[in-house]
């Protein structure tokens, strides 16, 4: 199949071109930069130069490529945080850039695949943490969520249910989105690379556990994550699913474990309250109160398996 990637430079789409023409497909991937466009060749992908928030830009590069699949990996979250983004998460400016590219860009996609005929799209949703703070520990696609869950901050919360929303609802093919888990593996920000982003501050012991760290997390290979998103291309029906690892965890479990693999001394325990002054609530709730998703429905319906089912072999042998 023909099958336009926007996102093909970023960390799942780098992993995600090979697995595509492994499977016989071809693909056009998008990137602003030209001087990208050797990276995207190299990986086997015909590069297309344009900006996602340029409506006609992306209507004309999605034309010429007359894609069968979209796939939408846009987003502009590979840069540091700091402590203060992290106490104003609605400031961060590359958080206000990901909701403007998880509603304006995924209507522009949208337009465009529509007006070629395309007749799927695949797009990337948030699942490392859910927005919910009742119900038990581990969620489904099925369950509730509150949208005014401080963690993520409610517009980023808002900008994943209107890209869900607007995705699954297509009239004319099938949408799914997809609800990655925390990303780790090369290219993300947590890898033995000297600058992946989340691995620095664990380094310098300025990620703490925030009062009992009974947060639940669910993290993700980046390589399965793309081995998965490559079935979705293919096949499954239009809807929501948690592409996660089978093994969600508090942060007081995972953490010191994530710091023993990046060679990191053991995490701090600071109490809740600091947690909140520190980094803030969004920071604190995570930490605390976070619930961690169910890969029931992924494995069964596309008929996935991760290669690490654990983060715990994950992080021992598939950071480098
Ligand atoms: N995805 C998440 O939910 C999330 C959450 C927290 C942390 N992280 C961390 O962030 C890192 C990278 O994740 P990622 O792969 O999702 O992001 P990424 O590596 O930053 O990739 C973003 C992609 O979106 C494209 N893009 C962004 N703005 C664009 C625009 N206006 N027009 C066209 N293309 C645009 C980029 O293309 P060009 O730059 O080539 O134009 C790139 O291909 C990982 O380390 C992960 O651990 C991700």
């Amino acid at each position: 199949m023909k099958i336009f990637l926007a996102g093909a430079t970023g960390a799942l789409g780098r992993a995600l071109i090979p697995k595509l023409v492994a499977r016989g497909h071809e693909v056009v991937g998008m990137t602003r930069s030209a001087s990208k466009q050797d990276l995207l060749r190299s990986l086997g992908a015909r590069p297309v130069v344009a900006d996602a928030l340029d409506a006609d830009a992306v209507a004309q590069a999605v034309a010429s490529a007359e894609p069968e699949v979209i796939v939408h990996q846009l987003t502009a979250l590979s840069g540091p945080m700091s402590m203060r983004d992290a106490r104003h998460p609605e400031r961060f400016s590359g958080a206000i850039m990901t909701n403007r590219l998880r509603t304006e860009g995924t209507d522009h996609l949208l337009a465009a695949g529509r007006a070629v005929g395309a007749r799927r799209f695949v797009a990337q949703s948030f699942g490392a943490a859910q927005f919910a703070r009742s119900g038990g520990a581990v969620l489904t696609e099925a369950d509730p969520l509150d949208p005014d869950s401080p963690a993520p901050p409610p517009a980023a919360v808002a900008a994943l249910l209107y890209l869900e929303n607007a995705v699954t609802s297509i009239d004319w093919g099938e949408g799914l989105a997809l609800r990655y888990g925390g990303f780790y593996g090369p290219g993300t920000g947590i890898s033995l690379a000297p600058d992946a982003t989340m691995a620095a501050p664990i380094r310098k012991r300025r990620f703490p556990i925030v009062g009992d760290g009974g947060g639940v997390w669910s993290y993700i290979h980046i390589e399965d994550a793309a081995a998965a998103t490559a079935i979705a291309v293919e096949r499954g029906r239009p809807g929501v699913y948690n592409v996660v690892d089978d093994d969600p965890a508090p942060v007081r479990e995972w953490l010191p474990v994530l710091a023993s693999a990046l060679r990191a001394k053991p995490p701090r325990r600071v109490p809740r309250w600091l947690g909140r002054l520190l980094a803030g609530e969004t920071a604190t709730v995570m930490m605390t109160e976070a619930r961690a998703a169910s890969n029931e429905k992924a494995k069964r319906e596309l008929g996935w398996t991760p290669r690490y089912p654990s983060w715990r072999q994950g992080f021992a042998h598939g950071l480098a």
